[in-house]
């Protein structure tokens, strides 16, 4: 189980991103991607999150290939197996913290939360935020509460681009002791970052080579 790549090849604007990328990635375990800023680690997530189709090459999810899938199956899996955790995470301004976490009301609109909608958010440190609308807190607020949602979820595979990389040490501390959890309970982890304390978490770092 796990997502692998085989021979990616991404070119943007005439330019190649990366030419013949492999890799693969196991459930439990963390796979870092790592190099410097501008080698292609946000694209590369984005073609393994199949949310970016590559020029060549071939995203194998749990041994089967996506080359076929349609938009729709893709969308499934997006729904079903996949949670993404990007830098400006994807946090619903004008919704409250809880529903950003659980994405469920009732019938009147009001927040639908439970008991693990709170352990998450008492994780990332926000569960006394949870009634406040998501558009008051702070970057690295959103960025944990999107970490929140994703691991509420229990997501099969976690995308997780520099989550780290607006917090405090004691912030990133506990969001890599997320990761690893997620990742210890049988979650494919894979995480684009600069943070060297993440990727000593990893089971795999993978070093892009510098944009030529
Ligand atoms: N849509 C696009 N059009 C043109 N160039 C693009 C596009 N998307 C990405 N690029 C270029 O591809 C290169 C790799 O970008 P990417 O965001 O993957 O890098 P990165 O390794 O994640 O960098 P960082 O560490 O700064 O986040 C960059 O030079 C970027 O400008
Ligand atoms: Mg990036």
């Amino acid at each position: 189980m796990g997502l692998s790549a085989e021979n990616l090849a991404v070119t943007r604007a005439g330019r190649h991103i990366f030419t013949d990328v492999s890799i693969s990635a196991e459930a439990g375990d963390i796979t870092a991607l790592v190099g410097p800023s501008g080698c292609g680690k946000t694209t590369l997530l984005s073609c393994l999150g199949l949310l970016l189709r590559p020029d060549s090459g071939t995203v194998v999810v749990d041994g089967v290939s996506t080359q076929k899938w349609s938009s729709r199956r893709v969308a499934r899996w997006w729904h079903e197996d996949a949670a993404f955790v990007y830098q400006d995470s994807g946090v619903i301004d004008e919704k409250d913290v809880g529903y950003n976490v659980t994405l469920a009301s009732n019938l009147w609109g009001r927040t639908k939360i439970d008991d693990g909608a709170l352990d998450m958010l008492k994780n990332v440190g926000l569960a006394d935020r949870v009634r406040e609308k998501a558009a008051v807190l702070s970057g690295g607020e959103k960025q944990r509460l999107g970490i929140a949602r994703a691991l509420y979820r229990r997501a099969s595979f976690i995308f997780a681009d520099e989550p780290t990389a607006s917090l405090d040490a004691a912030n990133r501390q506990s969001v890599s002791d997320l990761l690893r959890r997620a990742a210890d309970t049988g979650a494919c982890v894979i995480t684009a970052t600069h943070d060297d304390g993440l990727a000593a978490r990893a089971d795999r770092v993978i070093a892009l080579a510098p944009a030529s």
